[in-house]
């Protein structure tokens, strides 16, 4: 989904500005042939590009320059500015580049450039001044005779389109059980249930895209087994595929409660999900949602925009306060209560009848259609049958193989040594699972790239609230608030013995990547991570 709204402000760049009264490093926000560009000037090389993401449209003249790379304040997306390359997700398009002319003391955009995909440029910027050069077989004839990747989500699709950007020419094959799959998963329970975006946003990139990057996507099919011996994956349709490399993308599936009645409660984690519940809202007044997750509150917000009462039942006492902490989670709480939605604190669910969910105090929530956001489980049937090392997830080294040779795994079903938190762990963020489906696909075709991005989601709740966090802190000893929380302006930082762990900010999105990069360089100052696959072994 993009922003398509264009709105020119700033200087005509194709007329020109002063050159001497830019700043080496200054991002100018301006616009040329009817489309916004962003100028830099990165010494001795001047650069323009387009000033809109192509993940959501974020403005990027309000991101940070890092070498010559731009990264996004929206959701950290990261383009190259000599090519205009996405070479970090989550925007997974190129931007528009253009040519810069300097005479006489004026820059100029002299004319747009033609916008073939261009080649990956092969590094990873990961400090503030130093870009690393990641070293890899960059021969195009190079790699595996075959790549195959169970699970088309945003790991899956991620691994894909890299692998093509990298230059591979063999056979890709997804296998995807979803029949709609690749498509934009945290969409589902924001705008897409809210009803203010249509469906036709979804897909991560029409049907066509795959086709021209010859990557076949094998739709409806569920991989049933994997034999790592003879390397090869047996489908549902009674077919084996051979593979030279092989991803696990395999994702998570949400919890489902074992109550009485539990059959009533909806599950969102596809898109038919999503069209369920959706269709279900036309003879629906109230609902109750069971669990204050994440996913639990966005559908909250998204049903009272459907005009529904809302009600969110759930056994802790404060919304995301084991994620977020007290300070922000009275904010949550507050802004959804504003929005007329009730909360059921320190209650568990015992039940679900016809008409209502049942507390454990008695009491009973008018309930037309039930949604339980509880949390989810990795899907780990596959690589538990292939005889993989399990670690609470499929345990993956720094460089995202499993224990079987030539076998990957990526997203939500796995655990991965965290360079950052010298910690294994495994989490469910979608900017997390695409990078990690890049690293693999880089992988894959000979580098050893460390997987060492610093974990980072964000969450949304009606037009008001969007929450940022970059870092991973489940335990912290204080926090350090700038801002103000109520008033929707803070950065909350999560202290563990006098270092920032992790970072939440609203509205102070560009705060949020400042500290992307400040973990970044403190990363590269220190040694290697200590844990290993051998360790989760052990
Ligand atoms: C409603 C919702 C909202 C979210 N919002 C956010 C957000 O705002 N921010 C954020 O950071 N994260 C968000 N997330 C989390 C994010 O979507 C996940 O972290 C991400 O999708 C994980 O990617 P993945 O590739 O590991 O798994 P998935 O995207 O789940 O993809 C796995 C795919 O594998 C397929 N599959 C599984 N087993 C098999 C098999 N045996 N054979 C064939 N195919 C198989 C599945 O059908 C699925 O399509 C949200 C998740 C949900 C459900
Ligand atoms: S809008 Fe730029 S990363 Fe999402």
């Amino acid at each position: 989904m993009s922003d398509d709204s264009v709105e020119l402000t700033g200087p005509d760049l194709a007329t020109g500005v002063e050159a001497s009264s830019i700043r080496a490093g200054q991002l100018i926000a301006g616009h040329a042939f009817g489309e916004p560009v962003l100028l830099v000037h990165v010494e001795p090389n001047w650069f323009a590009v387009a000033g809109k993401c192509t993940h959501y449209g974020g403005p990027l003249e309000q991101g940070v320059l890092v070498a010559d790379t731009i990264r996004c304040p929206w959701h950290h997306a990261c383009f190259q500015l000599t090519s205009g390359a996405a070479s970090r997700a989550p925007a997974l398009n190129d931007l528009p580049s253009y040519d810069v002319a300097v005479e006489n003391n004026i820059v100029r955009v002299t004319g747009k450039r033609d916008h073939a995909r261009p080649k990956a440029e092969g590094y990873r910027t990961r400090g503030a001044s130093a870009p690393e050069r990641v070293l890899f077989d960059a021969n195009p004839a190079a790699g595996p005779k075959s790549v195959v990747i169970i699970g088309g989500g945003a790991a899956g699709n991620a691994c894909a389109e890299m692998l093509r950007r990298e230059g591979y020419r063999g056979p890709i094959t997804v296998i995807e059980q979803d029949p709609d799959a690749p498509y934009d998963r945290p969409n589902l329970s924001k705008d897409y249930l809210a009803g203010n975006a249509p469906e036709e946003w979804l897909p991560l990139h029409p049907k066509e895209f795959y086709a021209a990057q010859r990557i076949e996507i094998v739709s409806g099919v569920e991989a049933t087994g994997i034999d790592t011996q003879s390397k090869s994956v047996q489908l549902s349709d009674g077919t084996t595929l051979e593979y030279g490399r092989l991803l696990i993308a395999t994702g998570a599936t949400p919890i489902r409660l074992d109550v009485p009645g539990g059959s009533r409660i909806s599950y969102l984690r596809t898109l038919r999900d999503c069209r369920a519940i959706i269709e279900s809202l036309s003879a629906a007044k109230t609902a109750v949602v069971i669990g204050a997750s994440f996913i639990g509150l966005e559908v909250a917000a998204s049903l009272v925009a459907r005009g529904l009462k809302v009600s969110v039942a759930a056994p802790e006492a404060l919304p995301l306060e084991r994620v977020l902490g007290a300070e922000l989670g009275k904010l949550v709480m507050s802004v959804h209560e504003q929005q007329g939605v009730v909360f059921h604190l320190n209650r568990k669910v015992t039940g679900v009848d016809e008409k209502s969910v049942i507390l454990d105090d008695g009491s009973r929530l008018d309930a037309d259609i039930v949604v339980a956001g509880v949390g989810v489980r990795p899907n780990l049937r596959l690589a538990e049958s292939a005889g993989l090392v399990l670690d609470n997830g499929l345990a993956v080294d720094e460089f995202l193989e499993t224990s079987a040779k030539d076998v990957f795994g990526a997203g939500d079903v796995a655990r991965w040594p965290d360079a950052y938190s010298d910690r294994r762990l495994r989490v469910e963020h979608w900017v997390v699972a695409e990078r990690q489906g890049q690293v693999v696909a880089r992988n894959m075709l000979g580098a050893r790239d460390r997987f060492d991005d610093i974990p980072f989601f964000w969450s949304a709740h009606y037009d008001k609230l969007s929450i940022r966090y970059i870092g991973h802190a489940d335990h912290w000893d204080a926090t350090k608030i700038e801002g103000d929380v109520m008033k929707m302006d803070c950065a909350v930082s999560f202290m563990l013995g006098g270092a920032r762990r992790a970072m939440a900010t609203i509205n102070r999105d560009r705060e949020n990547l400042v500290a992307e990069v400040e973990f970044e360089t403190e990363l590269l100052l220190r040694p290697p991570p200590s844990v290993t696959l051998e360790a989760a072994e052990a």
